[in-house]
């Protein structure tokens, strides 16, 4: 661990940010300024309660010794080229300055501890086979990149995953991805991203699993373990958490912007999916952009070495988020670059993404005395000691072949296919207008997205190709040989502000069609309509637009797509709306004039073939929402873990309501619907009440009672009605997703322990488990009527 042994004027300004920390804890703004800042950033508790796991060591006292043993070997100099992760890219954005020094010559002089964004594996192989050679102590360089939700199959976006209810299929996924990256020499993912969003005008809520911290735990232990591996089979791959901590609560939803969040915030809604990963072993995390409490994430010392290497018991090491060691200086945090340096590697941040400030800075900082030569090997030892556990020393290089691409393909699509099926959630099906008969003759595919292969693929599918991609038309006309399945765009969907990203991430927009043009190909899309049996409406957003640095102000349809789904509909025609999004859009209109509706996220490369399943009933939906869907951007943040007023929502008067539009959401957390219809019955607590630290166990009976074999996903929800702090009206504390066929019943039981009942009051200002009455609710949806109650007592 870094001690501050700091000489001034670093370590006044230091000690100051210490106390600014710990001031922090206990005084939060309320009414922070809010700044919009629109540039890249690219320019950009002691033990927890007993119960919890201890977090697993990511690398073995053996990788530790073997690092030790290189440290003593090692100059200053190659110490610090261990913190160096340079770009392998020339980023067209001027505030990105090229470095002078070539790749080659760089890795030669020992100052590359790791590669971001190169995942070519013959140049992967050239260069690590300078470092294996030509570099004085054969290091290997540890190649990393973002492997988000897939490397050469695209897998579904993570809200989508989340979505699917289903941790063993996320972590399949997540080992696949690892499997394909692995091959070409990329060895570390900077997934997943573990960031609670609640406010659909953030583009990064595409990354995440949503707004709940249990639903989040879950999918970041299964990611972690995807990556990794399991204990008892380790692969040699390493996962991220990220973005530590709080990246999700931007102001205004706006990428980038600060976040203001309480201790009792970070430590029930924020942390605990971070908390999850750490105990399922992950090896590194990454520290945020954003300035947390007006402290950046990645010098903040409250953050990094309180909570994630204190009460976390983090082991691993942290690399910051690209640039932000730099920021620290643009941020108004730190004075200069040689500041910045310094207060990253106090915060604990051991590599630096792409600033290299380390580089140039860090060697002043030993020789004058405001770094030790022990703090520089406490941020190099774990960088060291995970690429002995990454088996890097003796296996550095790239096995992939000209056919890996296509191998890895054939043999991972079919999972691909259940993933994208198993993660769409059925909003509407007003006459079970789904599943579409499979006679039906003329079927009419319209909109932007609906023979797009890269916006299938997702935001952050840099390493797929959009011709291994299967589009929906695509699929549609594979499932239905024997149909006229005819394809219209009828709309262009355009960014107003487009960003530096889409020059050289994900599918080029398209040149904007002249008015004419557009006249004509709304019209072909009403003809194609009104000559079909049945229309397949793709809306949705282009995936550039659910992405970093990609925020919007509106949850409205981009660009004239609403207007093309009010004509269609208008044909009298049965209409299925297909939307492809991350973030929910405003389907005010659509949900009661659309009979069926449909997200489908972005499903990845066999989005198409999956749809097509979904639609005609080879795959039954199954997805439940991982966020709650709002009726308007107005009602933005809504979740459904709020607290009461004094005047609840249920209240004859003054409640805490809008007077044009109802409190209510458009759609609930949890919810979705099926093919088939369920009952969720018989909720027996094995007690009424239990000591303080009992458990008590939940059970219903859930069955099929339709006529089709189908996923439910059961879910149970806690209250804690009094204590030292007010407690949410419901939170998510256990579900499963089942398979049942027709008829068929199953018991499901929950554990309410310890682990489900203990939250962080602020009024206690630590962990607590409380004497008190406790609703249980347990059903299909956060707004479940299923209930009973029990006490806890003292
Ligand atoms: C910036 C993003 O915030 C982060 O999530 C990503 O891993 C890095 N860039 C590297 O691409």
């Amino acid at each position: 661990m870094i001690t501050s042994v700091l000489a001034p004027p670093f370590a006044i300004a230091f000690r100051l940010q210490v106390r600014r920390a710990l001031l922090i804890k206990t005084s939060f703004p309320e009414n922070a300024m809010n700044r919009l800042r629109v540039y890249l950033s690219f320019s950009l508790i002691g033990p927890l309660l007993c119960g919890v796991a201890q977090a697993q060591a990511p690398t073995a006292s053996n990788d530790t010794d073997r690092a030790n043993a290189l440290l003593k070997q090692m100059t200053t100099e190659e110490k610090i080229g261990q913190l160096n992760q340079p770009l392998y890219l020339k980023l067209p954005i001027p505030s990105v300055k090229t470095d002078p020094v070539s790749y080659e010559d760089r890795v030669r002089r020992g100052e590359v501890g790791s590669f971001l964004f190169l995942t070519d594996p013959k140049e992967i192989n050239r260069l690590q086979k300078i470092a294996m050679t030509e570099q004085r102590l054969h290091i290997p360089i540890l190649f990393g990149f973002d492997v988000i939700h897939g490397f050469d199959t695209e897998f579904p976006v993570p809200l989508a995953m989340a979505a699917s209810w289903d941790p063993a299929m996320a972590e399949q996924a997540q080992g696949i991805a690892a499997e394909e990256a692995g091959h070409a020499g990329v060895r570390w993912s900077f997934a997943p991203m573990l960031d609670i969003a609640r406010d659909p005008r953030w583009g990064r809520i595409s990354e995440g699993a949503g707004e709940d911290p249990y639903l989040g735990a879950a999918m970041a232990r299964a990611q972690v373990r995807g990556f990794q591996g399991r204990p008892e089979n380790p692969r040699p791959f390493m996962a991220t958490l990220k973005h530590f901590a709080g990246y999700g609560a931007a102001e205004g939803g706006r990428d980038y912007d600060a976040a203001y969040i309480s201790e009792e915030r970070m430590q029930n809604v924020y942390l605990p999916p971070f908390r999850a990963g750490v105990e399922a072993g992950a090896g590194t995390v990454m520290s945020a952009y954003m300035d947390l409490n007006n402290v950046p994430a990645s010098g903040n010392l409250h953050l990094l070495q309180e909570i994630l290497r204190k009460q976390l018991n983090f082991k691993g090491f942290v690399v910051s988020d690209a640039f932000a060691v730099g920021s620290l200086v643009t941020q108004g945090f730190a004075e200069n670059a040689k500041d910045a340096a310094l207060r990253g590697a106090t915060a604990g941040v051991n590599m630096d993404m792409g600033s290299a400030t380390y580089l140039e800075q860090m060697k002043a900082l030993l020789d004058e005395g405001h770094l030790t030569e022990s703090q520089l090997d406490d941020l190099v030892r774990p960088i060291l000691a995970a690429k002995y556990r990454l088996r890097l020393f003796d296996h550095p290089y790239a096995d992939a072949t000209e056919q890996t691409h296509s191998e890895m393909l054939a043999k991972h699509r079919p999972t691909a296919r259940t993933a994208a099926a198993r993660s769409a959630v059925l909003l509407r099906n007003e006459g079970a207008l789904l599943p579409l008969a499979k006679t039906t003759k003329r079927i009419a595919v319209i909109g932007p997205l609906g023979n797009s292969k890269g916006d299938m693929n997702g935001p952050w599918s840099l390493t797929a190709k959009a011709e291994d991609t299967v589009s929906v038309f695509e699929g549609i006309r594979a499932k239905l040989p024997d149909s006229h399945v005819e394809y219209a765009e009828g709309v262009q969907i355009a960014k107003t502000f487009p960003s530096s990203f889409d020059d050289f991430i994900g599918p080029k927009l398209e040149k904007p069609w002249s008015p004419e043009e557009a006249d004509r190909r709304m019209k072909s899309a009403l003809k194609l309509a009104g000559n079909s049996d049945a229309v397949i409406m793709t809306l949705g957003e282009l995936s550039g637009m659910d992405f970093e640095y990609a925020s919007r102000s509106s949850l409205s349809l981009p660009g004239k797509q609403q207007e093309l789904l009010e004509k269609i509909q208008s044909l009298g025609k049965p209409v299925v709306l297909l939307l492809f999004t991350t973030r929910p859009l405003d389907l005010s209109w659509a949900s009661e004039h659309i009979p069926a509706i449909m997200d489908c996220y972005f499903g990845g490369t066999e989005a198409g073939n999956a749809v097509a399943d979904l639609l005609v009933g080879d795959a039954v939906p199954g997805g439940k929402l991982p966020v709650t869907w709002p009726r308007s951007v107005g009602q933005v943040e809504i979740y459904y873990a709020h607290t009461n007023s004094h005047k609840p929502y249920d209240s004859a008067d003054f409640t805490s309501r809008y007077w044009d539009i109802s409190t209510s959401p458009l759609y609930p957390f949890g919810y979705g619907l099926s093919y088939s219809t369920f009952s969720i019955s018989d909720l027996h607590l094995s007690a009424k009440t239990a000591p303080l630290d009992g458990s008590i166990t939940a059970t219903v009976t859930v069955a099929n009672t339709g006529a089709r074999a189908a996923d439910e996903v059961v879910q149970l929800y806690l209250h804690q009605r009094f204590g030292s702090a007010s407690r949410p009206v419901r939170e998510l504390k256990g579900f499963r997703r089942v398979t049942l066929l027709p008829g068929q019943k199953q018991e499901i039981s929950f554990p309410i322990g310890r682990e489900e009942r203990n939250y962080w009051s602020a009024a206690k200002d630590g962990w607590v488990i409380e004497p008190s009455d406790f609703d249980v609710w347990v059903g299909n949806n956060s707004q479940a009527e299923l209930h009973d109650t029990f006490s806890l007592l003292q």
